[in-house]
């Protein structure tokens, strides 16, 4: 095959290393007024779930090493995986993006070829994009042999998105500022479900609907949400659950104040919009109840073409799961 070809061999193997990383839910999110550069100071609580995007990369020819190619095919994995047909693969994609800065950011000139599973939501609320910049950074960091320290992928990962840093550290943390400064914390296992919504929304037209109604006052996470979340008391997280951004969301797609109702009186803990919206997640209080939970959601939404599933975390944050020669390539 031609394609074979023009793979970097060595040893006649081909090298090619897959990494993945997690998409967020926020428990959280307190939201202030907009500051200069537009951008809003936030008080959120991160949760990596096990929704979790793959990123393989390969050195992409016998010349990689001599340019800076780099393509990017989103792989079709099936029922599961969300409509991508639709995404940018050019050089405007964040995880090109994220190759990008990295080449920039080393002086390196080698190329690669990526293919992404895609597994968290687009547009979502639940930071894929972001997921699939980090599992780059992470998977280009090794196939490259860069040798960066997690501090310097954390500040190229900044400058790429506010959730970047967070799905390269994962399990859960108290972020700040745009929600790119994080701070680990302790939080058990947990289980919620997600109800996927037909329609996507623009993340800074929920902040602009946001700034519209708000005069918006920074509130930080409580001591009572911290020692609840530590002791996993599922009823008190339940209850402490907030996002600021819920009723610009709810203005901008009105379905998702149905689909927090229908959570409510299926018996949810608490609910609530993740990130900007619009998916919608519930905290069930185990395995059993969230999947009772998205069982009956799924009935009583399936006119609305709502995707439930169940999700749980914390979960790790951006890592290498297989680098070696010869690991099987993803196919369409
Ligand atoms: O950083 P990211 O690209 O994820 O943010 C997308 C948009 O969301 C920003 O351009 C900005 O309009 C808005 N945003 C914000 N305050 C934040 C995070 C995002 O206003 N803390």
């Amino acid at each position: 095959m031609a394609d074979n070809k023009q793979k970097l061999t060595i040893d006649n193997s081909v090298l090619t290393v897959k990494a993945s990383a997690p998409g967020k839910i926020n428990l959280l999110i307190n939201v202030g007024a907009p500051q200069e550069d537009g951008y809003h100071p936030l008080e959120t609580v991160f949760l990596a779930t096990d929704l979790r995007e793959n990123v393989y990369a390969q050195l992409w020819s016998s010349t990689a090493l001599a340019s800076s190619n780099l393509t990017l095919e989103y792989v079709d994995i099936g029922n599961n995986s969300p409509d991508t047909t639709k995404l940018a693969t050019d050089e405007t994609n964040l995880a090109v993006r994220a190759a990008r800065a990295l080449q920039k950011a080393t002086g390196s000139g080698q190329g690669a070829r990526l293919r992404i599973e895609k597994y968290v939501p687009i547009a979502g609320g639940m930071a894929g994009g972001s997921a699939d910049a980090a599992a780059t950074l992470v998977a280009l960091n090794e196939l490259w042999q860069l040798h960066l320290p997690i501090s310097q992928l954390l500040e190229i990962g900044a400058t790429l998105g506010a959730d970047v840093p967070f799905c390269l550290l994962g399990w859960c943390a108290h972020g700040t500022n745009r929600g790119d400064k994080i701070q680990a914390i302790f939080a058990p296992q947990q289980y919620w479900v997600v109800a996927l919504l037909p329609v996507e929304i623009s993340t800074p037209r929920v902040f602009k609907a946001f700034d519209m109604h708000n005069i918006a006052q920074l509130m930080p996470v409580s001591e009572g949400f911290y020692q609840a979340l530590e002791a996993g008391d599922w009823s008190t997280i339940g209850n402490l659950l907030n996002n600021d951004l819920a009723a610009a969301a709810i203005e901008l797609e009105p379905m998702i104040a149905k689909v927090l109702t229908v959570f409510a009186q299926a018996g949810a803990l608490g609910q609530i919009v993740s990130g900007s919206g619009p998916t919608c997640v519930a905290l069930a209080s185990d395995k059993t109840h969230a999947e009772l939970l998205a069982r009956t959601v799924a009935e009583t939404l399936a006119d609305l073409r709502v995707k439930v599933m169940v999700i749980s975390g914390p979960t790790a944050g951006a890592q290498i799961e297989q680098s070696g020669l010869e690991l099987p390539w993803p196919t369409f």
